[in-house]
This record gives structure tokens, C-alpha cells and sequence, in this order.
């Protein structure tokens, strides 16, 4: 595995795997790896010739008074696990790296990038639209790999590709859980003993609401988020802040479910704050 902290150096790597005839895969992190990033790691290693991460805790998409100083950093366990996973290539850059210059120029991500996540935290999509068309830029032709952890931030990679005409694909992964249906995430670990337990009821809720749909047939969408409310006050330490039933292409809020929906969900339970999400599928009456 090699491992480069110099973008000219990551650019040129994968340039010439592909000059070798060799496909590229590509999985964007901010480090703080854990098994869901292993999983998509593994993917893009076998779905492709050469595997390439990249560990960058971008300051960007952080808001003021987020955790990006308390962002978890270890490069020494994330370089192990990326290479157990099958990574070929690693890029590790510094800030100065990917903004010597403070940008004068960004990607601005409007409509569904200002709902759910991006209401409550300003230009967050903007500053993911950003890094994301950097490493784009850097990487070159390639299939990327985006977790449906991140759901919101999956639609709007989409988008990107499609709107700026990127020479990427997109790959959706599922998400990694643990084994009380906890989603993993790096903010997991600021998590005390009795807040982790209570964690996983957003889970929970949301697979409420998805038997709502699925099980009991309900079409009405504020029954179902209803239903997750309910679900949620089971577990005291988890704050809600939003549940919702939303179209999965453009994440707006839908009224009556049919077909293919999207339950969304984010709390704060202590110092963290989650977001999960699951598809729910309304039959036919
Ligand atoms: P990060 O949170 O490190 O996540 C990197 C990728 O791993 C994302 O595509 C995310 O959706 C996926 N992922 C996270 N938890 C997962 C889980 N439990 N199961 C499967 N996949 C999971 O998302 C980011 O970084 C950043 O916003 C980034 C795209 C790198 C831009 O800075």
C-alpha cells in the first residue's frame, strides 16, 4: 500500500493504474475509520483494480462550534485498517495541501442540500460539495464509493456528478451496524455507557416507522413520523430533531406514501449528534 500525503503524488498514481489498463475505486473518508469505511474499502477492492481512500478531516464542511478540533485523528490504526481492507493507495493530505490558499472559489449546493442536515447545519453541503469535487479533480476518472449512512450527503454526490458532469460513478454502500442496530460512526465514541445503550433507539424508530408502512400498510406520512416520535421518547437520553418521510431522489417531505420512500432521522444523545435512515416501500393497495 502506498501512502502519499502529496495530491500531485495521489493524482499521478492513479493515473497511471489507469494508463496500466487498471480501474480505479475510490472512497472519500475523514478517518476515524471503522468497519462500515472497512466495508466500502473491501468493495472498491474488489469491484476494482487499485483501491484508493483518502483521509482528510475537511475544515470546510465543519459549522462553528462543531467538532471538527475534536474530530477524532489517528493515522497510524486508520493506515492498518485501510490496508487490512485492501487499499492500494492512500491519501493523507494537510489542510495547507488542499487549501493553501483560502478558497475564493466553491461549490454551492442549493434546494435539497439546504433540508434536514443542511438546515441545521449552514453551508455543510457546500463544504462537502467542495472536497468531494477536489478529490474528484485529483483522482480522475473513477467509481466512487458513498455510504447510504450518510443519506442526504449520498443524494447530493449524486447530484454533483450529474449537474457538474463529473467523470465519477457513483456506488451506493449499505450501512455497517452494530449489533443492536446502532449505525457505526466516528461520533459513536463520544458516547457515555448509558447513552450508548439508549443510541441505537433511533434505529429503532425508524424501523417503527418502516413497519408502519411495510407491515401495517399506513399511507399517511404524519402517522408514520408519529409513529417514530413515539418510538424515540422510549429512550430518554436521545433528543430528536427531526423524523421525517421523505421522496429518496429529492428528499422532499411526502404526504402519502407509494412506492419507494426514505425515512430520515437525527438526535443528539450527549455530545453526539446521529443521523440514520432507512428505505421503506409501500405495496400496491
Ligand atoms: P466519513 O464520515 O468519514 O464517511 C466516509 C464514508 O463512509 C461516507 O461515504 C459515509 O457515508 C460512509 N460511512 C460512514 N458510516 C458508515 C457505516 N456505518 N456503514 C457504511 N458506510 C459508512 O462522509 C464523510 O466522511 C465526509 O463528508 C466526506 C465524504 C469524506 C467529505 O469530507
Amino acid at each position: 500500500m502506498i501512502v502519499t500525503s502529496q495530491p500531485s503524488e495521489f493524482s499521478e498514481l492513479l493515473e497511471q493504474a489507469r494508463r496500466a489498463g487498471r480501474t480505479v475505486g475510490l472512497h472519500p473518508t475523514m478517518g476515524a475509520l471503522h468497519a462500515g469505511h472497512a466495508a466500502n474499502v473491501r468493495r472498491a477492492a474488489l469491484e476494482c483494480d487499485l483501491a484508493a481512500v483518502t483521509i482528510f478531516v475537511n475544515p470546510l464542511q465543519f459549522g462553528p462550534g462543531e467538532d471538527f478540533e475534536a474530530y477524532p485523528r489517528d493515522l497510524g490504526v486508520d493506515l492498518e485498517l485501510a490496508e487490512a481492507a485492501g487499499a492500494g493507495v492512500v491519501f493523507c493530505p494537510s489542510t495547507e495541501a488542499m487549501y493553501g490558499r483560502s478558497p475564493l472559489v466553491t461549490v454551492g449546493v442549493k434546494g435539497l442540500a439546504e433540508r434536514w442536515e443542511g438546515a441545521r447545519r449552514p453551508g455543510h453541503f457546500d463544504g462537502v460539495a467542495t472536497v468531494v469535487t477536489k478529490l474528484f479533480a485529483l483522482a480522475g476518472p473513477c467509481t466512487a464509493y458513498f455510504g447510504e449512512k450518510d443519506y442526504q450527503q449520498l443524494v447530493v454526490v449524486r447530484r454533483l456528478v450529474e449537474d457538474l458532469s463529473l467523470p465519477v460513478r457513483v456506488e451506493a454502500c449499505p450501512t455497517v451496524r452494530e449489533a443492536d442496530g446502532l449505525a457505526l460512526s466516528s461520533r459513536n465514541r463520544y458516547l457515555g455507557p448509558e447513552e450508548r445503550e439508549e443510541a441505537p433507539g433511533l434505529y429503532w424508530a425508524l424501523l417503527a416507522g418502516k413497519r408502519a408502512i411495510e407491515e401495517q400498510g399506513v399511507a399517511d406520512a404524519a402517522l408514520v413520523v408519529e409513529e417514530m416520535h413515539r418510538a424515540v421518547r422510549r429512550q430518554p437520553l436521545v433528543e430528536l430533531e427531526y423524523a421525517a418521510v421523505v421522496s429518496p431522489e429529492d428528499l422532499e417531505p411526502v404526504d402519502e406514501v407509494s412506492g419507494p420512500a426514505r425515512l430520515l432521522i437525527a438526535g443528539r444523545v450527549g455530545l453526539a449528534r446521529l443521523i440514520d435512515n432507512v428505505a421503506a416501500e409501500k405495496e400496491d393497495a
